[in-house]
């Protein structure tokens, strides 16, 4: 893929997550310039000098970073995965005061030195961090928005994909609403091909039923307690997803990808960042809003921005 000329990306953090959104853009060209930012001095020079060594095999992106937030001047986009993380069993929701803060504090910072990136949030709970800094910041919501279900729906994607026995990019399916406990999938237009999935068969690949659908949702839901538990972060399919948003605002794709921005007058939603499929280019992300919903997934919808509603007020 031919890297945008001058195009900067800066990732904020330099912990498991940063470093892997930095290198999946290293590695899939994402972006010509990538800087690594994080107030931790010998953490961010010893990952950006990881990075840079390995840049004989990753094409013509260019890695540079380090402490001082000058490193983000000028950047194209900017990606804050700084903050506190999941540990076991812990949900997302339950960092919300402390990343609340630390978002508080940087935001200002990075403004100056990158006043007309595009900000994607990733840092979590992304959704309730994305309303709060879209009300400091004052950007419209289009230029600051969450990488929200993006990865929720890749995975949900890889399992549909595995039990259908075809090409995950051949899976059209989406997990909407919060990046967490809430989220669910956009059952009634999803297909594979133009089959739609529940009429999906083929050689030893049956068709599914709705309880196999229930189970998949809960187990994609799950997923990343999963992987918590078993490795204390998830880092490579957030990296990826956040490295595939980069590129459709820095190609101006007008890619659908189901980001989360703050919600305005959506099927009656208001003042709350929630997944929907949105277009995304240069200029950001715009919700998709004659996505159809059927009854039950707009009230689920609801029942996401009442639950994050909640959360947002108790951090104002
Ligand atoms: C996950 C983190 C990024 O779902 O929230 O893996």
């Amino acid at each position: 893929m031919s890297v945008i000329e001058n195009s900067k990306v800066t990732v904020v953090g330099a912990g498991s997550v940063g470093s892997s959104v930095a290198y999946a853009a290293l590695i899939r060209g994402s972006a010509r310039h990538v800087a690594l930012y994080d107030i931790n001095t010998a953490k961010v020079d010893a990952e950006v000098l990881d990075l840079a060594h390995g840049t004989l095999f990753t094409g013509s992106s260019d890695i540079s970073g380090g402490s001082d937030v000058s490193v983000a001047e000028g950047s194209h986009v900017v990606v804050i995965t700084a903050g506190a993380k999941q540990n076991p069993g812990q949900s997302r929701i339950e960092l919300a005061g402390v990343n609340a803060g630390i978002l508080r504090k940087m935001l200002p910072q990075l403004l100056e030195v990158a006043p007309d990136a595009v900000y994607v949030i990733v840092t979590n709970p992304c959704d309730v961090l994305t309303v709060l800094a879209q009300e400091d910041t004052g950007l419209p919501p289009e230029r600051l928005f969450a990488s929200g279900t993006v990865l929720d729906t890749s995975r949900l994607r890889w399992k549909l994909a595995h039990r259908a026995g075809v090409a995950t990019s051949s899976v059209h399916a989406y997990i909407i609403g919060e990046h967490g406990d809430t989220e669910f999938a956009l059952w009634s237009h999803a297909s594979i091909g133009t089959v739609p999935l529940l009429e999906w068969e083929s050689d030893g690949h049956p068709r599914m039923t709705v309880d196999e659908l229930d189970a998949i949702t809960v187990d994609v839901r799950d997923s990343a307690y999963k992987v918590i538990q078993g490795k204390g972060a998830t880092n490579y399919a957030i990296g990826l997803s956040s490295a595939r948003i980069i590129e459709a605002i820095l190609r101006d794709e007008n890619a659908v990808l189901p980001v989360s921005t703050v919600l305005q007058d959506f099927h009656g939603i208001d003042g709350v960042a929630l997944s929907v499929p949105s277009i995304v280019n240069s200029r950001g992300a715009f919700p998709i809003r004659q996505t159809p919903f059927s009854p039950n997934e707009l009230a689920l919808l609801r029942r996401s921005a009442d639950a994050l509603r909640e959360v947002a007020s108790s951090l104002r």
